[in-house]
C-alpha cells in the first residue's frame, strides 16, 4: 500500500527531473544564505526522483513557535512519507526577511515559509485589509475571520499571486516599545523614530500618530536600535522576548495592540505546480496542523514573555488609551478606502 501510494507514476518522475533540469539540480542540501540575502540558487524539491527536501525560511529564533511548530511539522511529514519528504526549517532570516522570502516563494527560489502577512501585501494587495490598525477586537474575534469563509477564500485566493496559502497561524498583537518614555497615548509617540514593518498602511498608521516610522526589514531593526537609528520599534511580546530586545535599549512596552499580526504557512506556487499529488497532500493537511499547534503555542507564551521582560527591567504600560489611538487611525481607514476591498473589510468588521 506504502509503496503505491509513494511509487511515484511516469508523470512525477517527469515532473521532478523537469524540475532539477529547469533549477540545475538537486541544490536540496546547500548551506543557508546569510541573513538578509535569498539563496542564489533555487530551493526547489531536490531528490533522486522519489524523495524531496524542501527549506522552510522565517525570521525569528529556534525557540519561537514559528520555528517549533515547522520543526514539528517537519518531523511529522518525514514519518508519515516514510522518510521520503524532508523538510529543513533555517531560522533567523538564513534565508531572507520576510519580505525576500515571500517574493522567493514567488519565483521559486524558496519552497516554504512562516511569515507575517504585512510583507505579504506588497506582493498581493488583497492582504492589506489585515493590516488595518484595531481591525480585530480580539484574538477569538481574529481566529473566526481567518478561519471562516474570508480566510479560506484568502488561503485560495492568494494563488493569484504564484503563492499557495496553506494555513493560518499567528504572530500576535503588535505593541510599541522604545527606549525613553512612557507611552499612553498617540501625543506621547509625537516625532518618535520607529522601525516599522515595510508596508504602506503601517507607515500612513505611525505618521497618523505624530511618530516617525522607518520600514525596514527586521534583519536591519537590532542594528537600527542598537546604533539609536530609530527609539523604538512595535512587535508582540514574544518577539521582544525571544529577541531580548531589553538588550537592545528597550526599556518600554506599552499594550497599544494597534494591530494583530496574523501569519501565514505559505507554499511557492512553482515548486508546488510540480509536486505529486500525494505530496501536496501531505503538506497541505500537516501544514493545517502545524498552523494550529502554532497558535497554541503563541497564547502559551504570551504572558510568560511579558514577565521575562519585566524581570529584564522593561516596564509594561497596561493602561493605554486606546480610544485615542483608534480616533487617530480613522484617516488611514480614509486614504487606504480606495485600495481595501470595502466588502471584505466589512465582513471582517461583522464578524461576531
Ligand atoms: O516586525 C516584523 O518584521 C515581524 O513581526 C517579525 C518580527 C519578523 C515576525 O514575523
Amino acid at each position: 500500500m506504502m509503496r503505491k501510494k509513494w511509487g511515484f507514476v511516469l508523470s512525477s518522475l517527469m515532473s521532478v527531473s523537469l524540475l532539477l533540469t529547469a533549477c540545475g539540480g538537486g541544490g536540496g542540501q546547500q548551506a543557508a544564505q546569510p541573513a538578509g540575502q535569498a539563496p542564489a540558487e533555487s530551493a526547489a524539491p531536490s531528490g533522486d526522483g522519489q524523495s524531496f527536501v524542501f527549506k522552510a525560511g522565517h525570521s525569528l529564533t529556534e525557540d519561537h513557535p514559528y520555528h517549533v511548530s515547522l520543526k514539528d511539522m517537519a518531523k511529522r511529514v518525514e514519518e508519515k512519507s516514510q522518510g521520503k519528504v524532508k523538510i529543513e526549517v533555517y531560522p533567523l532570516s538564513q534565508l531572507g526577511a520576510e519580505r525576500e522570502l515571500t517574493e522567493g516563494l514567488t519565483l521559486g527560489t524558496v519552497d516554504m515559509v512562516i511569515t507575517s502577512t504585512a510583507p505579504v501585501t506588497n506582493f498581493y494587495p488583497k492582504l492589506g485589509v489585515l493590516d488595518l490598525p484595531f481591525l480585530f477586537e480580539s484574538r477569538d474575534h481574529a481566529y473566526k475571520v481567518l478561519d471562516g469563509k474570508v480566510g479560506q477564500d484568502i488561503l485560495k485566493d492568494i494563488e493569484s499571486a504564484n503563492i499557495i496559502g496553506l494555513a493560518w497561524a499567528e504572530n500576535g498583537f503588535r505593541h510599541v516599545t522604545n527606549g525613553s518614555k512612557v507611552v499612553k497615548t498617540p501625543a506621547d509617540l509625537q516625532g518618535m523614530k520607529l522601525r516599522t514593518q515595510e508596508n504602506q498602511i503601517h507607515l500612513a498608521a505611525f505618521e497618523a500618530l505624530g511618530a516617525k516610522p522607518t520600514p525596514m526589514a527586521w534583519t536591519e531593526a537590532l542594528t537600527a536600535l542598537q546604533q539609536g537609528v530609530v527609539d523604538g520599534q512595535e512587535n508582540p511580546a514574544i518577539v521582544a522576548n525571544t529577541y531580548k530586545l531589553y538588550d537592545s535599549k528597550q526599556t518600554q512596552m506599552s499594550l497599544t495592540g494597534h494591530v494583530y499580526s496574523a501569519a501565514m504557512i505559505l507554499f511557492s506556487k512553482p515548486v508546488w505546480d510540480k509536486l505529486p499529488a500525494d505530496v501536496q497532500t501531505l503538506l497541505a493537511e500537516e501544514a493545517k496542523v502545524a498552523g494550529k499547534e502554532e497558535r497554541e503555542l503563541m497564547i502559551k507564551m504570551e504572558e510568560e514573555s511579558l514577565q521575562v521582560l519585566k524581570d529584564n527591567g522593561m516596564t509594561i504600560t497596561e493602561d493605554v488609551d486606546k480610544q485615542a489611538f483608534r480616533d487617530a487611525m480613522k484617516p488611514v481607514y480614509e486614504k487606504f478606502a480606495g485600495q481595501i476591498d470595502q466588502d471584505l473589510l466589512n465582513e471582517i468588521l461583522n464578524t461576531k
